[in-house]
């Protein structure tokens, strides 16, 4: 397990506030009408786990999967306070294998581990839908973020270009800039 990323999260879920909400992210909610109300899913360094409650309200059976335990406790609260269940799984996508033909559903926001995409691709069954936003390029206008944190221009199609695309969008727009798709496994 990266101990530093471990810790530097941990040090950022401390505190008792929602440092990303307790509300899913627009794309995931604006999205949600192509959910197929069942099925198992799994939310990549979900963090405080609002987009696996989310996804639970909608009928999946979620498995928030974090590198940080703060952020998985928050998870867990949050799924008590809207009285719905997942599964927390503490975990470093680093050196962690997905199993295969697994998940009807993998979520993944604000993260990128280009290593992951090929577990991704695996660990979903076919049919399976995927929904993933985050930074792009031009987010390194507005942030001190690393170049190997933030996608190409494009790169989300390209990674996924054997997919169907449903959904997809490239955003910037001071101070944010991301880019958004949903795919479903052929
Ligand atoms: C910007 S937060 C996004 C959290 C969540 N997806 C959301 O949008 O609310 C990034 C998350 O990645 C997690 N993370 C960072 N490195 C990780 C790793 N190697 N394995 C698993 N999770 C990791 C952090 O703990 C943190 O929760």
């Amino acid at each position: 397990m990266s101990l530093k990323d471990k810790e530097k999260w941990d040090k950022k879920y401390g505190s008792e506030e929602y440092i990303n909400g307790k509300e899913p992210s627009s794309w995931l909610e604006e999205n949600a009408g192509l959910l197929c109300a069942n099925g198992k899913a799994l939310d990549l360094a979900g963090g405080e786990g609002r987009n696996s409650v989310f996804a639970a309200s909608k009928g999946y059976q979620v498995t928030c999967l974090d590198i940080s335990e703060k952020g998985l406790q928050k998870a867990q609260a949050l799924a008590q306070e809207r009285k719905t269940k997942i599964t927390t799984l503490l975990a470093d996508l680093n050196n962690k294998s997905l199993p295969e033909n697994e998940y009807d559903l993998v979520i993944c926001f604000n993260f990128l581990d280009r290593n992951m995409f090929s577990g991704i691709r695996q660990t979903l069954k076919s049919g399976g839908l995927l929904f993933y936003e985050t930074f792009t390029l031009d987010y390194l206008k507005y942030s001190n973020f690393k170049k190997e944190w933030v996608l190409e221009i494009n790169e989300l199609l390209h990674a996924f270009r054997d997919f169907r695309v449903l959904r997809y969008r490239e955003v910037d727009e001071d101070p944010k800039a991301f880019a958004s798709l949903v795919a479903q496994k052929l």
